[in-house]
């Protein structure tokens, strides 16, 4: 059986329906905080499965302790997704972060120890490359200091879980995602709109359809060929199965030690524009932009060298920009008549 921390979330919820039609068991440990307790029926609608799930909030080591002493030894493997992951409240509240990601982190190792969990596999994120000196990044890439308190969290973990899995005997896979976008087909699950998205691609469709105003492009001055920053824009889906490609790695004993690290991009870097260009071209909607300032802390650009998850995991990304970006509006769409 899988656990899942974070499992009715965005990342979360898409794998744990990959993890359910593959035959997988799946418990789910989320604090929906960052989410929803109907995620379960839209899971249990694509798979007709409904995953046991407990409300607890991870940062609080007695009641992960709980929950895992009543998952018992059903347990073998861990996919831990369970973190905040806005940049801009991080700014805002450092000790936030630091406590309610790292100390999840800490208590569901623990945990795993104590239970003989030994399987884990980590959400890490291309953040923890700053603003790499060279693209595309490969693993070897160093890190740079993080740009914000979530960022540095991200790169935290992965220390902690680097330390802790020789020592401790578990098998660990830190997956590094570039910019996770786009929902699944059948547009029951995707990215909750929660407040004024961070994100380019829902505040895309939120201008789309007209719940926001005007999509504000930061900053067009940036030494790229139209001026705005580039990213590695991934199908939430193609990200969900690479989860799945990790684990069977660890479990098919085909790691080369107990800790690894893989970038799971699409090996394309797009530009803001190209993104928001892709939107009407994959939907036939003009979103109305306009160019305003910079933001803080944004870095010019990142993209992924995949060829070591390709090979190692044998994946690679197969949904295009405008899939997920057409996948991004139909959720969208189905969210708010769903939530009319
Ligand atoms: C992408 C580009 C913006 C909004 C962050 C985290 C990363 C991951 C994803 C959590 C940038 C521009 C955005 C808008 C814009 N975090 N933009 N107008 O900052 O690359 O990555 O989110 O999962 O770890 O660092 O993603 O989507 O916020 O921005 O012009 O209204 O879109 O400036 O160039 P980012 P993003």
């Amino acid at each position: 059986m899988v656990v899942v921390t974070g499992g009715t979330g965005y990342i979360g919820s898409h794998t744990v329906v990959e993890l359910l039609q593959a035959g997988y068991q799946v418990t789910i440990l989320d604090d929906l905080s960052n989410s929803n307790i109907e995620v379960l029926d839209a899971i249990e609608e694509l798979t007709g499965v409904r995953p046991e799930f407990f409300e607890v909030d991870l940062s609080d080591a007695a009641a992960t302790a709980s929950v895992f002493e009543q998952i018992g030894s059903e347990a073998d493997s861990t996919i831990h997704f369970a973190a905040k992951k806005a940049v801009g409240e991080s700014v805002q509240d450092p000790l936030l972060y630091y406590r309610n990601n790292l100390f999840s982190l800490v208590n569901v190792l623990e945990e795993m120890k104590k239970h003989d969990i030994r399987n884990f596999v980590f959400s890490s994120s291309c953040t923890v490359y700053g603003q790499p000196d060279v693209c595309p990044v490969t693993e070897a890439t160093p890190r740079k200091e993080a740009e914000s308190p979530y960022g540095n969290t991200k790169s935290m973990a992965e220390d902690i879980i680097r330390d802790a899995s020789p020592v401790e005997h578990f098998n660990s896979i830190s997956l590094r995602y570039f910019n996770p976008i786009g929902a699944h087909a059948s547009g029951k699950i995707g990215e909750l709109p929660v407040g004024i998205p961070n994100n380019l691609v829902p505040y895309v469709t939120q201008t789309a359809a007209g719940i926001r105003e005007t999509l504000t492009v930061h900053g067009n001055d940036y030494p790229t060929a139209d001026g705005t920053c580039i990213r590695d824009y991934i199908h939430v889906v193609d990200l969900a199965k690479a989860h799945l490609q990790a684990l069977k790695r660890i479990e098919d004993g085909r790691m080369d030690s107990a800790y690894e690290v893989f970038n799971v991009g699409t090996g394309n870097g797009y530009s803001v524009l190209d993104v928001v260009n892709g939107f009407e071209e994959a939907t036939g909607i003009k979103v109305n932009y306009r160019i305003g300032p910079r933001r803080a802390g944004d870095i010019t650009q990142v993209w992924a060298d995949t060829s070591l998850a390709n090979e190692a995991l044998n994946w690679k990304a197969e949904l295009g920009l405008k899939e997920a970006l057409s996948s991004s509006w139909n959720w969208e769409q189905n969210y708010r008549k769903q939530n009319a």
